[in-house]
């Protein structure tokens, strides 16, 4: 009697269907004709009528609205409510689109029904929504976790609860419905992806025998900067504060090929820059030249440094 009353409704009245639930609260949906809801559809059958359809999505935990052709007679049912997702109820000839109307699970309720966000919960579930945990699926791993959401401001805690994709070496802050991923001190990038900042992470040059003054003395054995590993150097103590950038001599900073830097120092707005350092030999200021990368960090310069032949090796200056 119940389903002869509910399919006369659904077929001679066409557009409304009534429901009266448990605590006597009338609800009605209203389909929607000529549209469909897009981009939720998880499952689709073919029935030969609407009420099929409509108890096809009553047999789904996750079903939350359905689409119906009656030309083809084709039943699509929607994980999603249009109120959830109002941007992809489209327009579609023969089809409408009509609310689960009875035992419909709200939105991030269950597990088998997570929601993006907090925000997608609110409009799903409207503006009287209360706070507390809430089944989500923020970066759509198929995996649902309980989340707080705040549903005052719409909020959830991406950081707490580990679902924001920051770099290890950053803090992860939140922001109304995002957060924001800042490198820690000592890394740069964009917080997603952070490497160590060459200011803070040196090796040091300190060697007296290194500065520019330093008159190399024969027979003694000279130094060279075969033995470098790649990396960022700092000139201090000894031998001096940074690279000089006018030619040295020959035979000085305890070498005889003598490396003094061929251009300017960079600001620190400049950032890392490249720079021709120039070997000098007894007739001329660059025998020959490496490139290397110079970074102004505010109080003292770094260069990025590799190895050198025998018998070559970079100065030092105050
Ligand atoms: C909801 O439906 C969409 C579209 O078919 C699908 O990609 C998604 O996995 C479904 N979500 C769940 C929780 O089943
Ligand atoms: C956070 O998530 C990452 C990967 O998603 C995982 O490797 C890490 O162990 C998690 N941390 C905590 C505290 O759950
Ligand atoms: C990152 O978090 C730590 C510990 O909470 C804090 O001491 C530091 O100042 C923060 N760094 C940045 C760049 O926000
Ligand atoms: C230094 O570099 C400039 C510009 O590249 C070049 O003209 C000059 O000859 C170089 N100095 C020496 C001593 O080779």
């Amino acid at each position: 009697m119940y389903w002869l009353f509910r399919n006369l409704r659904f077929l001679f009245l066409a557009s409304t269907m009534e429901f009266v639930t448990a605590n006597d609260q009338c609800r009605t949906e209203v389909n929607i004709q000529g549209m469909a809801l897009k981009r939720s559809v998880f499952r689709r059958w073919s029935v030969a009528a609407p009420h099929l359809c409509d108890v096809k999505c009553g047999q789904e935990i996750a079903c939350q609205s359905y689409n119906y052709n009656r030309k083809y007679q084709i039943c699509e049912l929607n994980n999603r409510t249009k109120e959830a997702r109002p941007e992809n109820l489209l327009s579609a000839p023969s089809w409408f689109y009509i609310r689960r109307l009875n035992g419909r699970a709200p939105l991030g309720s269950i597990p088998e029904l997570p929601a993006i966000s907090c925000l997608e919960i609110k409009a799903s579930e409207g503006k009287k929504t209360i706070s507390g945990k809430y089944w989500l699926d923020p970066t759509g791993t198929g995996k649902a976790i309980l989340i707080n959401c705040d549903m005052a401001s719409g909020d959830m805690d991406e950081c707490k609860y580990n679902i924001s994709d920051c770099h290890v070496n950053a803090n992860c802050t939140n922001t109304y419905s995002s957060y924001k991923c800042t490198c820690k001190a000592g890394y740069t990038g964009d917080g997603h992806s952070c490497s160590a900042d060459p200011c803070y992470h040196y090796h040091i040059l300190s060697d007296a025998n290194r500065k520019s003054s330093y008159t190399t003395s024969h027979p003694d054995p000279a130094f060279c900067d075969s033995s470098f590993l790649e990396g960022w150097y700092r000139f201090v103590g000894a031998a001096g504060t940074k690279m000089p950038t006018t030619r040295v001599p020959a035979y000085r900073c305890g070498t005889d090929w003598s490396g003094w830097l061929n251009g300017t120092h960079p600001t620190v707005e400049d950032g890392k820059v490249r720079r021709t350092v120039c070997f000098s030999d007894r007739s001329t200021g660059c025998t020959y030249t490496t490139y290397i990368s110079v970074k102004n960090c505010g109080s003292y310069f770094i260069y990025k440094l590799f190895q050198l032949n025998c018998n070559s090796r970079y100065c030092g200056t105050d």
